[in-house]
């Protein structure tokens, strides 16, 4: 079968991958792809948000089955789309990736079916949002409602970080229209879990679980960036808080998806805050996330194409989803400067180089000229199996130092405190 893969990530390159490995795919295109797809797929040089291009593309080369990666094109409504014109497509529909596209939307969802998530309120002008502030003690946290790339929240310090926040969402439109509608957030203390789940409307399978370090530097300090790097299975997740997760999070999530009739089919990304007074939601994404996806592939043994079949054909309940019982970590190769301003165009070097089992994920990267190029804020997702932990970070540490390119920054504490 042939296949295409909206998206440029390394989430997309992780899936690429993974669905080379299936006996059913012939040929994949990636639209459109980076450095990285171009040596295991055909790059097509469509973008995500260029969802009526995809869908000419996919019609005149009769694409099998279509895999949107990011959540720009499913909040657009591709699946829609692709589905009214009878191609089969995995993801979400319009209506349920608003769980991503909107932040009140989903707020709202969790309030309405009981599933545990921090206190808020949404305001949409700047005198009743400082007004309302004062309701909540600090840090206090200030989200833009819509898509803003995992750069839309703020955790304020004290009232002037917060009116900032305010002001720079609200007045500056520092986010454009995704700040149309602000939310305002109680903080909450704890470690994150990262919990994946296949979907099929009627039935959901949870992933492996994963942790993804969302912070720039080491130790977490710095400002938020789309994750710096990620491992699999999350220990302290696993030991003490899956069962609590699957009663009080997964079972009503999935209630609340029939009786709402969401008809949620995709993939479903909830971002935990593992709290010593139980879990919260704290997000909920309607993709695979990045850099989870890198390290959570790596683990599963199923056929991806299988899985993703079964799920748009409402079968996901007689699927045996098979994973390895490995330690996976994935490290993230930035460019200097990253989330802030950053260059592109370095050259990069010695990937060649890499060991085999060491496996390089691109995503901020384009060939040129046989050339390997950065091209964005996150570079490379650098990922390992092992039988610990240790193992897997000691191994992508001695790799990495064969990569160069100007500018290259990782963190040095990826999956150091896993516990395994
Ligand atoms: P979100 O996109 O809503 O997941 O927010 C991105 C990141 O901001 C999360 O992964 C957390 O690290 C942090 N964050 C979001 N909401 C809260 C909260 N209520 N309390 C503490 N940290 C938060
Ligand atoms: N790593 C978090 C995300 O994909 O949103």
């Amino acid at each position: 079968m042939k296949v295409l893969v909206v998206g440029s990530g390394g989430r997309e390159h992780a899936i690429v991958w993974k669905l080379r490995q299936s006996s059913h795919v012939d040929k994949i295109y990636c639209a459109p792809g980076n450095g990285g797809t171009a040596h295991i797929a055909q790059n097509i040089d469509i973008k995500d948000h260029e969802i009526d291009q995809l869908l000419t593309f996919a019609k005149e080369n009769e694409i099998d089955l279509t895999v949107v990666g990011p959540e720009v094109s499913l909040v657009m409504g591709i699946v829609d789309l692709f589905q009214e014109n009878g191609l089969k497509v995995f993801g979400p529909n319009k209506k349920c990736a608003q769980l991503e596209g909107s932040k009140n939307f989903t707020k709202k969802f969790l309030i309405r079916n009981n599933i545990p998530t921090a206190p808020y309120v949404e305001v949409r002008d700047i005198k009743t949002a400082k007004e309302k502030l004062e309701n909540f003690g600090y840090p206090v946290v200030i989200k833009a409602d819509g898509l803003a790339a995992g750069k839309g929240v703020v955790i304020a310090e004290n009232q002037e970080q917060a009116h900032k926040a305010l002001e720079d969402m609200i007045v500056s439109r520092k986010f454009g229209e995704a700040g149309d509608n602000v939310i305002i957030e109680g903080f909450l203390t704890g470690k994150e879990a990262s919990i994946l789940c296949f979907v099929d409307g009627n039935t959901m399978v949870p992933m492996e679980s994963a942790q993804d370090y969302k912070k720039i530097f080491e130790n977490d300090l710095g400002p938020n960036t789309g994750g710096m790097g990620s491992y699999s299975p999350n220990f302290l997740y696993e030991t003490t808080y899956k069962k609590e997760v699957e009663e009080k999070i997964l079972k009503p999530m999935l209630e609340g998806f029939k009786k709402e009739k969401l008809d949620f089919k995709g993939i479903l990304f909830i971002g935990l805050m593992l709290t010593e007074e139980g879990t919260q939601v704290l997000e909920l994404n309607v993709r695979f996330g990045d850099p989870e996806t890198q390290s959570i592939l790596m683990r599963l043994e199923t056929d991806l194409v299988e899985i993703m079949e079964s799920i748009c054909e409402g079968n996901l309940e007689n699927m045996n989803i098979k994973w390895n019982d490995k330690q996976a970590v994935c490290v993230v190769i930035s460019s200097g400067g990253y989330p802030e301003l950053y260059e592109k165009n370095k050259v990069i070097e010695g990937l060649e180089n890499v060991d085999e089992d060491v496996v390089v994920f691109h995503a901020g990267t384009k060939l040129e000229d046989e050339k390997v190029l950065t091209n964005g804020g996150r570079v490379l997702g650098v990922t390992a199996l092992g039988n610990t932990t240790e193992e897997a970070r000691k191994k992508i540490y001695k790799e990495i130092e064969k990569i160069r390119f100007d500018e290259m920054y990782y963190r040095k504490d990826i999956a150091q405190d896993s516990n395994y």
